[in-house]
């Protein structure tokens, strides 16, 4: 072999080795290469070794000094990528930077909010308008202009959290009813959203802070008959076409005649199942004609003008649509649930 021959053999070699040595993504695969290269027995640092033996002795100084510059080049490569290789190993699972991002999540609807939304859209292209009120309320808005009488058990003071000099925190969105009409004159027809407060527990079914929505039309000539067709195309809308409802005679103080409205269960499509305690029904509001005593208390004239009303739990209803069967998956902020269920 002349001495240009192992040159070349001697770089050809190197060129395998030294990114193998040096690129190697774990200890096994830095053994496996180190064995292949540089193994005592068959490594090809072994054969590159015994051509040596077949130059002549004139340019055997340069061959070998050759040799010795590639294995020891060789050897520092190895060597330098096995402590790297120890300490990733040592600080957990190796991190491959060269991966493309995982995408976030960057947030979305609340599906309590999804069905604000829609249950507005609905209600939008019946005429109704969206109003707001506060949620410090006076008890006077709260429950006086709604005809309760002054001891009402809902006023205790473990059923409302109350701020002090007649301020509380509303109970329900219907104080909204008495500021719109106070406000404005018939026709009405608004939807009043927003959150509401009451001194219940925090567990599968109830929740301290929780969303309602509040419907009112107020206008001359309106019957039980236009509360029944709009509630009734509003749950057709928002379940589906054939959806079954009811209506159950019900009291509050400030609608006369009062109903409860029931939709079939969305859960068991009416067969009954324990989401629905096998009644195959579930509530979604309580509506009623809006009490003579709320009008004339907003200042309205209650012998000209009636109106109907609802109240409803946007936060129930998610829980139906989604078929989820803990309310607090809707209030505890966990993206783990919220990316499965937010739009
Ligand atoms: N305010 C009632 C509640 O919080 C719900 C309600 C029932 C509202 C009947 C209404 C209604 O407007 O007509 O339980």
């Amino acid at each position: 072999m002349t001495l240009d021959e192992f040159l070349a053999s001697t770089e050809t070699f190197s060129n395998a080795a030294l990114p193998a040595l040096t690129g190697a993504m774990s200890l096994e695969e830095l053994e496996a290469a180190r064995i292949a290269f540089l193994g005592d027995r068959s490594g090809q640092l072994k054969e590159i070794q015994q051509q040596l033996r077949e130059i002549s002795a004139a340019d055997k100084p340069s061959a070998g000094k050759r040799f010795n510059e590639i294995k020891a080049r060789l050897t520092a490569g190895h060597d330098a990528r096995r402590a790297a290789l120890a300490t990733l190993v040592d600080s957990g699972p190796a991190l491959d930077l060269t991966l493309p991002a995982r995408e976030q999540w960057r947030g979305g609807k609340h599906p309590v909010t999804t069905v604000i939304d829609e249950i507005v859209g609905i209600f939008r292209e019946l005429g109704f308008t969206v109003a707001l009120g506060p949620e410090s309320e006076s008890e006077w808005y709260n429950f006086g202009a709604l005809n309760f009488p002054a001891d009402h058990p809902a006023m205790d003071l473990h059923d409302t959290f109350y701020l002090g000099e007649g301020a509380l925190l509303r109970t329900h969105t219907s104080p909204v009813q008495v500021r719109t009409l106070q406000r404005h004159a018939p026709p009405i027809r608004i939807l009043a959203p927003g959150t509401v407060f009451r001194r219940d527990p925090f567990d599968s079914s109830h929740a301290p802070a929780f969303a309602q929505l509040e419907g009112l039309a107020v206008d001359e000539g309106i019957s039980f008959v236009d509360l029944k067709a709009t509630l009734t195309l509003f749950a057709r809308r928002f379940f589906g076409r054939g959806t079954r409802t009811r209506f159950r005679p019900s009291f509050f103080p400030f609608t006369e005649p009062s109903a409860e409205m029931d939709v079939e269960c969305q859960l068991c499509g009416g067969r009954g199942c324990s989401a629905c305690k096998g009644t195959g029904w579930m509530e979604i509001m309580g509506s009623g004609m809006v009490h003579p005593a709320v009008l004339e208390s907003a200042g309205i004239d209650s012998e000209r003008y009636t109106g109907w009303a609802f109240g409803m739990g946007p936060g129930r209803i998610a829980m139906q649509r989604y078929k989820l069967p803990d309310i607090r998956l809707l209030y505890d902020s966990d993206v783990r649930f919220l990316s499965q269920v937010a739009e």
